[in-house]
């Protein structure tokens, strides 16, 4: 074999179960060097799981770890990176009030003869490596001032100090804005010409074929194929992620909606923080899409109509009737329901099983006496499981033990379960498969049929368009713009609509 050809990484016939639960069987994943390799596949695939195995967080049952064709062992995150493999956190381990050579040094940092930490050294290497990788941030920045964007490049700065060779980055862009995705992706470009692998896990297939050179696919926990993306196309990657063909539904259809009845969700001068003089009306049965580019006030506008943020002025009608919401019960009580952006945060107890989290926000409905009904609540839990094809074993599992992409799930169904009049999403689809993400897209409209006011925010412009009968551009905390969906003939207008102030 050639030497150039000799992959960095091979991983031979992973298997691994949970409980007597195969979640990898037999799966083989090779990367070479200097590649940016997509691991693809749907939630709960198995992808990240094999990526705890790679960096020790799980022991694989069987198979072998090769690294340069020499076989390893590795039983912990250290023996990972004594393998020069590092992980990019999607929670960032980052310390948002200490610099960036503060933080890249953070753990092995030289102290001075006092025992203090070395600035003045940590920032002579910092700023070595960020000029070497042309990074455009200083060594003394604090880390809080800079941009999610700078924070990931941090992030991997660090871990090249640490001499990784080898990158896992799980799903790197789904807090960034489409100019923050640019620039890691030349970063990530850069990377590879110097010769450093990275193994990319994402959902969005416009990245994965604009920034890899191969892909991997699991499926059910099954290695399915690996290609080479200039010989591939996305409908061949999407059949073998689903194991079907599968005609992404995204297409908008103009849905009738009453327009000669009163509005179902009204608001009026609304100013809180950030957010200014918000006007807006929804009829029955009508999609309102949010778009504008992060910090335009997108999430906060929901934030404050939820009661999660204050407001300072204004009113909120919900069929016609004035509500106080000063707290999320208020809105909940007045018919709101909030999908937030931060579902893992915000959305979900962890510790707590699926059916738990799912009839949480209709345990009141579920009453029976002082007692919960529950045969009643394991029905509509697997009903809702089934709903929205979320992947557990049972529901009686504890959330923490799903794919990040199904958890999303969750938060989704739960609210849906409730049956809200106005219903509100932030990045409906983050981190979602791109089958859930059709499906998702259907029970929005399915809501939205059944009479509900809708009100979606989504940085995806191709799923805002499918989704919205009308699109409000925020700037500033303000609405700068309105659209009507028919007026809007394509992606690029409203992308230029959005980046027009
Ligand atoms: N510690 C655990 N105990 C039990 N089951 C687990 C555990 N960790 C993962 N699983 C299961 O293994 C399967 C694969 O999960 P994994 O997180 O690897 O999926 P994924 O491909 O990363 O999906 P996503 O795209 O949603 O992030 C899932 O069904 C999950 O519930
Ligand atoms: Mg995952």
């Amino acid at each position: 074999m050639n030497v150039m050809e000799q992959p960095i990484l091979e991983m031979k016939k992973i298997s691994k179960a949970f409980n007597g639960i195969t979640v990898l069987d037999n799966v083989d994943f090779s990367v070479k060097k200097g590649e940016v390799h997509a691991l693809m596949g749907g939630n709960g695939a198995g992808k990240s799981t094999l990526m705890k195995i790679l960096t020790g967080v799980y022991t694989a049952d069987s198979g072998d770890i090769l690294i340069e064709g020499k076989p390893v062992n590795i039983r912990n995150y250290e023996e990972a990176q004594q393998n020069n493999i590092s992980m990019i956190f999607q929670e960032f381990s980052l310390i948002p009030t200490l610099t960036v050579a503060q933080n890249i040094y953070l753990t092995r940092e030289k102290k001075t003869s006092i025992g203090l930490l070395d600035d003045q050294d940590c920032e002579k290497k910092t700023e070595k490596l960020l000029e070497e990788l042309g990074v455009d941030i200083k060594p003394d920045d604090i880390v809080q001032n800079l941009g999610v964007g700078y924070w990931q490049m941090t992030e991997i700065a660090k871990a090249l100090s640490q001499k990784a060779k080898i990158l896992i980055m799980d799903e790197p862009t789904s807090s960034l804005t489409k100019t923050e995705t640019e620039v890691l992706f030349s970063f990530i470009n850069k990377l590879k010409a110097k010769g450093y692998s990275i193994i990319y896990i994402s959902h969005r297939m416009d990245e994965i074929f604009e920034i890899c050179d191969r892909i991997t696919i699991l499926r059910d926990g099954r290695y399915i194929t690996t290609e080479t993306c200039s010989d591939t196309d996305l409908d061949k990657v999407i059949q073998h992620i689903v194991g079907m063909e599968f005609d992404q539904a995204f297409e908008w259809k103009e849905r009738p909606y009453a327009t000669d009845v009163p509005p179902i969700f009204e608001v009026k001068n609304l100013n809180a923080g950030k957010v200014r003089n918000i006007n807006l009306t929804i009829q029955p049965g009508e999609i309102v899409g949010i778009a504008g580019l992060m910090g335009s006030g997108r999430t906060e506008l929901l934030r404050s109509l939820f009661g999660i943020d204050h407001i300072d002025s204004g009113e909120i009608l919900v069929n016609g009737q004035q509500k106080k919401i000063k707290e999320p019960r208020n809105a909940i009580d007045a018919g709101l329901a909030l999908i937030p952006e931060d579902r893992r945060m915000q959305g979900l107890v962890l510790e707590h099983s699926v059916k738990d989290n799912l009839i949480l926000p209709i345990l009141s409905k579920l009453k029976k006496g002082t007692f919960t009904d529950n045969k009643k609540a394991n029905e509509v839990s697997k009903e809702l499981v089934q709903k929205l094809n979320i992947k557990t074993d049972n529901i009686f599992k504890q959330a923490r033990l799903l794919s990040g992409g199904n958890q999303q799930k969750i938060v989704l169904a739960k609210w849906l379960a409730n049956d809200p009049t106005v219903l509100m999403l932030d990045e409906p689809t983050i981190g979602v498969d791109i089958g859930a993400k059709t499906e998702i897209v259907e029970i929005i409209r399915a809501m939205a049929e059944s009479g509900k006011a809708v009100l979606v925010v989504s940085s995806e412009l191709p799923e805002l368009l499918a989704l919205s009968d009308r699109v409000i551009v925020m700037h500033d905390g303000s609405i700068k713009k309105e659209m009507q969906r028919r007026e809007i003939k394509t992606e690029e207008e409203l992308q230029y609509a959005i980046q027009g102030f």
